[in-house]
C-alpha cells in the first residue's frame, strides 16, 4: 500500500481510538453521558468499570505500537506491550462477564461473548510470542488483536446506520455486536496475507526485534 495512504489511515485509526478511549474512561468513575440499555446490565457494577478501564487502555496505547519511531525505543515499546496486553486481558474478562447479561439478548450476547473470547486468544498469543522471541509471528497476532480492540470505535461508528435505515435501536445493537469485529478481523487477515514474508508497512524496517 502507498506509503502515504497508509500514514493517512494510521492517523485516521490512531485519532479515533485515542477520542473512544478518553471518552470510554467516564464509565471507570460512572459518571457523565452513561448509555441506559448498557447500565441496565445486571452485572454493569462493578463490571462495566473494570472493562472499560482495562479495554480503554488497550485502545489508547495499541496504535502507538505500531510505529518505527515507537518500535525503535525497545524498552518504550516492551512497557506499553505490557500495558496494552494487561489492558486486554483485564477488558477481556470482564467483557465476559457482561456479555451473558448484555440486555441486547442472546445473539448480542454470543457476538460479544465470541469476540471476547478470540481478542483474548489473539493477545496471549501475541504475548507467548513475543517472550519466545518470535517477533515475525508475534507481530502478526498482535495486527489480529488490536484489529479486535478497534472494535470499540468501529461499533461506535456503525451504530448511528442502523436507525438510518429504519431499524430500532436494539436491532442495531445486535447487529454491531457482530458486524463491529468480523470485517476487522477479515481485513487483518486479508492484510497480512498480502504482506506475507514481507515485514508490514509502518513496522521498523531496521530492526527484527519487536
Ligand atoms: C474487543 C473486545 C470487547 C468486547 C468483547 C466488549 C464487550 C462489551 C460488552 C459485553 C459490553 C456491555 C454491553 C451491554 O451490556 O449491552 C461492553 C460495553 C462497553 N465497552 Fe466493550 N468490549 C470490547 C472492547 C472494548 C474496548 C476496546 C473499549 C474501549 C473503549 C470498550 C469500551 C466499552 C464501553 C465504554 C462500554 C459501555 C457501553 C458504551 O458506551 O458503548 N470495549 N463491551
Amino acid at each position: 500500500m502507498n506509503t502515504w495512504i497508509s500514514r493517512s489511515l494510521w492517523s485516521l485509526g490512531a485519532v479515533l481510538s485515542v477520542a473512544v478511549a478518553l471518552f470510554s474512561y467516564r464509565y471507570v468513575v460512572f459518571a457523565g453521558l452513561l448509555a441506559d440499555n448498557v447500565m441496565a446490565n445486571l452485572m454493569a457494577r462493578p463490571w462495566i468499570a473494570v472493562h472499560a478501564g482495562g479495554a480503554s487502555t488497550a485502545l489508547l496505547v495499541g496504535a502507538f505500537q505500531l510505529l518505527p519511531a515507537i518500535r525503535r525505543r525497545r524498552a518504550m515499546h516492551r512497557w506499553l506491550g505490557r500495558l496494552y496486553a494487561a489492558g486486554c486481558v483485564v477488558g477481556g474478562v470482564a467483557a465476559l462477564v457482561l456479555a451473558p447479561t448484555t440486555t441486547a439478548g442472546p445473539l448480542a450476547s454470543v457476538g460479544f461473548a465470541l469476540l471476547g473470547v478470540i481478542w483474548l486468544g489473539t493477545t496471549v498469543q501475541a504475548w507467548r510470542l513475543a517472550r519466545a522471541r518470535r517477533f515475525d509471528e508475534h507481530r502478526r497476532w498482535m495486527i489480529r488483536s488490536f484489529a479486535l480492540t478497534f472494535a470499540a470505535v468501529t461499533l461506535r461508528l456503525y451504530l448511528p446506520i442502523g436507525p438510518v435505515l429504519g431499524m430500532d435501536f436494539m436491532q442495531s445493537y445486535v447487529l454491531v455486536s457482530w458486524l463491529s469485529w468480523g470485517p476487522n478481523l477479515l481485513a487483518a487477515e486479508l492484510y497480512l496475507r498480502r504482506h506475507r514474508g514481507i515485514r508490514p508497512l509502518l513496522t521498523n524496517p531496521v530492526s527484527s526485534a519487536g
